[in-house]
């Protein structure tokens, strides 16, 4: 990790600091740069820049995040859409207190700063910012990916001078990507005119058109719920459908984590497997393309299979008729699951089979899927355990599931920001 201080800093936290240039493709070829921002503060509130942390809500942090993107965009000359804000993180340090730092997403960020919030991962961080008590400061870390398409046109990037002009202590350089041809898809412009009557079919007043969205780590939108084939996670009666032990538990947005430190046995908040045939589906809402699929097991792990469905794998209101049949072959097939107890099984699809580094076209939509992306678009994921030892009393636990991927022509491509 590069480390460039801005002048203006005055807490020193990291002891890392070297200025490194980076050396572009060959060629002129773009280059992907994934940056860290660093805001120091006394409080949250100081680093918004609005009056007290109990005013922050995610309105607060979406218009703030824009800004960040439009500051970077203006001062590397690079169009908006070639700025990215992938992630946010708190670390707050104080004399005698170890530091600690834990991702966050918008929302989360949000809760940890109102006062008062309830249950769940926000109040948590909350009693830490206070736990840390007088002369404490916090620090903001916003991930960002920056695509230089012309590095050959300009000057080397000067980082000092960005974090400058973003207001931010420092810009960290994580890393530097510059396989060509491949990132410009990721970040393909918007297409010239909306798609009129998408985001319509929700009930939602028409959004920017987007052609993909990423996400990360993300649980799937939906699955079989108690009265009817699925369940998303926005729907209204969600909690009314979800029961423990069921497959929604592997959408539920807001669940508790099963365990606080590393255990493994029974966990109501889970999937577990207690009846043949021992497989469950998970479904996508949009078409997407997925990079890793990541199964937490927290008990008896026995993945046997993982296959894909071609989207749409369901009954989705407004899309096509579902598509019957698997996507290819399973992208994993063992005998045995090796993973240990508790423990992640991560399936990475390899690049061509992901279709990630396909073209998103303008022209198409989600009705008129282009026939490239056609062949990778999934609409569901099914996963097989192998059947206990007969009168075992240990049963599979899987925790979540969790998707890195894009989704294809979203109509609300608000749902895969953080
Ligand atoms: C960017 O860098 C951060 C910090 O090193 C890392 O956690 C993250 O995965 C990187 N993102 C990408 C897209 O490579
Ligand atoms: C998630 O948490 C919020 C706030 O605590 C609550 O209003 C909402 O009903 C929860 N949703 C689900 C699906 O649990
Ligand atoms: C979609 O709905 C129809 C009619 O309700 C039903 O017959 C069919 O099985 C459903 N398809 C899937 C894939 O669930
Ligand atoms: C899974 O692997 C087994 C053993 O290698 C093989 O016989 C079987 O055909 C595979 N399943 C699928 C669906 O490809």
């Amino acid at each position: 990790m590069q480390f460039i201080r801005a002048p203006a800093v005055s807490l020193v936290v990291l002891t890392v600091a070297a200025c490194l240039s980076f050396a572009h493709g060959q060629d002129g070829s773009p280059a992907l740069f994934n940056l860290t921002a660093r805001y120091e503060g006394s409080s949250l509130a100081s680093i918004f820049g609005v009056s007290d942390d109990s005013v922050i809500n995610q309105a607060v942090v979406t218009a703030w995040q824009a800004q960040l993107a439009q500051r970077a965009s203006a001062f590397l000359a690079v169009p908006l859409y070639q700025v990215v804000v992938r992630s946010f993180a708190i670390e707050q340090q104080a004399v005698g207190v170890r530091r600690r730092s834990r991702k966050l997403s918008g929302l989360d960020l949000a809760l940890a700063a109102v006062s008062g919030s309830s249950s769940g991962s926000g109040s948590s961080s909350r009693r830490h910012l206070l736990q840390s008590g007088e002369g404490a400061a916090v620090a903001l870390l916003a991930t960002f990916d920056v695509l230089d398409t012309r590095p050959d046109a300009h000057a080397a990037w000067d980082f000092t001078a960005l974090a400058g002009a973003l207001g931010a202590a420092s810009v960290t350089v994580n890393g530097v990507d510059s396989s060509a041809g491949v990132i410009v898809g990721f970040f393909a412009p918007p297409p010239p005119s909306p798609r009129p009557g998408a985001a319509a079919l929700r009930g939602q007043p028409p959004l920017a058109p987007t052609l993909f969205a990423y996400f990360d780590s993300m649980l799937a939108p939906g699955a079989q719920g108690r009265s009817r084939e699925v369940v998303w996670y926005d729907d209204s009666d969600f909690l009314e459908e979800r029961q423990d032990g069921t497959p929604l538990n592997l959408v539920w947005r807001n669940k508790t984590a099963c365990f606080t430190r590393p255990t493994c046995g029974a966990c109501s908040r889970a999937w577990g497997a207690t009846a043949a045939p021992y497989v469950v589906t998970l479904y996508f809402r949009d078409p997407v393309q997925l990079a890793t699929i990541a199964i937490r097991q927290v008990n008896a792990p026995a993945v046997k299979s993982v296959q894909l469905l071609p989207w749409p794998a369901v009954n989705i209101s407004g899309a096509p008729a579902p598509r019957a049949g698997f996507l290819g072959t399973p992208v994993f097939n063992e005998t045995k699951d090796i993973t240990p107890c508790p423990g992640t099984l991560t399936v990475t699809l390899p690049r061509k089979r992901s279709g990630l580094a396909e073209p998103v076209p303008a022209g198409g939509s989600q009705y008129g899927l282009p026939k490239a992306l056609r062949r990778s678009a999934v609409g569901g994921v099914v996963i097989t355990l192998s059947a206990p030892p007969a009168g075992a009393s240990q049963r599979t636990v899987v925790e979540w599931v969790r998707f890195t991927g894009r989704a294809l022509y979203p109509l609300d491509a608000s749902e895969y920001t953080m």
